[in-house]
């Protein structure tokens, strides 16, 4: 079976950096003892937000490391006003518009580019945000999940800048970032006293299981946030993050990100191939790193979209659709304009890959043709 369903690491990965995990968590318990198996501070620990608050030039206090990339996004959340409206792209992670949902926020989706998002839609949209709501934009500007985008940096740009005009928070997601296969390197992106947010995970670069994520906050929103991870879950897995705060600091993570990248190479050149060989006519976005693109199928209307599911299965793919990863708003918008899957390619062969697209077409054919 060729699965898209799930957006993993590729198994290779976790076997190859398994046994510096288990000599990291040894290392991490020897040097640091009781300290990390005590309650903790709030905000994670401190040797992990000293090395972050270097990485990205800021004061470690500005740094909060949880649990994951969603935790601390989750958290972020919380602590919004009720009410508040938040903007995310057109398709996004759909466990952030649930859990911005389950808070009782708002979520509306801003049309994308091939640069990132439309920046007129986006300023129509927080110009329409009714006044006493808080209004925040939720992005992923690096090989964004699920479309595969990329922004260019004039784009970002841009965005921060209509979020600073209209009073919103810029909240980018840069997960992906270091996951760059094409040979160039993302430029990272620079955060003053008043933001961005920037929101980050060591799932997809180190690994799911040892959960791991952080956020960079302007510093008039530290206090407000403690209180809410106070109320929460009091300190993060410690052990964890002291691996982590050594791994970073041996070097040997940047060293993990460089394996990754020529691991997932060859899967990506196995998508973009296929997708050029069997879905040019819907032009989909050529993948430069990350976890996946979207594929958009016009022929599979509604009334198909159970039997061509079906019959991907019984040919050997696994799909299934990709609805959860709309907005309210956006799911209105795209009805009538057919099935989207997504591709998530870094755990499958790139013979698989090959294979489960070129299969995808073929079932396409058959049951458009047969109905
Ligand atoms: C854009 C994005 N943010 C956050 C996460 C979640 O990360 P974590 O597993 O650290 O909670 C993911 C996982 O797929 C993701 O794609």
């Amino acid at each position: 079976m060729i699965n898209f369903l799930r957006g993993v690491p590729a198994d290779e990965s976790l076997e190859k950096i398994s046994p510096l995990v288990a000599e990291g968590y040894k290392e991490a318990i020897n040097k640091y003892g009781a300290t990390v198996l005590q309650y903790g501070h709030f905000g994670g620990f401190k040797p992990l937000r000293d090395i972050l608050g270097e990485i990205y030039n800021t004061d470690p206090e500005r740094i909060i490391a949880g649990n994951g990339g969603l935790e601390v996004i989750s958290l972020f959340f919380k602590s919004l006003p009720p009410n508040s409206t938040i903007i995310v792209e057109e398709a996004t992670y759909d466990r952030v518009l649930l859990d911005a949902m389950q808070y009782g926020h708002k979520v509306v989706g801003v049309e994308m580019t091939s640069e990132g998002v439309n920046s007129d839609d986006l300023e129509r949209l927080l110009r329409e945000i009714p006044a006493g709501s808080a209004k925040v934009f939720y992005g992923i500007p690096f090989h964004q999940n699920p479309t595969g985008i990329t922004y260019t940096e004039e784009n970002r740009k841009a965005v921060e800048e209509i979020c600073g005009k209209q009073d919103a928070i810029c909240a980018w997601d840069v997960c992906y970032e270091s996951l760059r296969y094409d040979g160039n390197k993302n430029t990272p992106i620079e955060v003053s006293d008043g933001g961005p947010i920037l929101m980050s995970s060591f799932t997809k670069t180190i690994s799911p299981g040892t959960k791991c994520g952080y956020m960079v906050l302007p510093k008039e929103m530290i206090g407000h946030v403690t209180n809410v991870i106070a109320n929460t879950r009091i300190n993060p897995n410690l052990p964890t993050q002291a691996f982590i705060a050594e791994f970073i600091k041996s070097g040997k993570y940047d060293e993990f990100q460089n394996v990754l990248c020529d691991l997932y190479k060859p899967r990506m050149d196995a998508l973009n191939t296929a997708m050029e060989a069997h879905f040019s006519e819907t032009d989909p976005v050529r993948a430069t790193g990350g976890f996946s693109v979207l594929l958009n199928m016009p022929e599979i209307t509604e009334e198909k979209e159970d039997l061509f599911v079906k019959s991907a299965k019984e040919a050997g793919v696994s799909i299934g659709s990709a609805s959860a990863v709309f907005a309210p708003n956006i799911l209105e918008k795209n009805r009538g304009k057919g099935f989207f899957v997504r591709t998530p390619f870094p755990a499958l062969e790139p013979e698989q890959i090959g294979q489960g697209i070129a299969t995808l077409k073929e079932v396409k054919q058959s049951v458009i043709g047969g109905l």
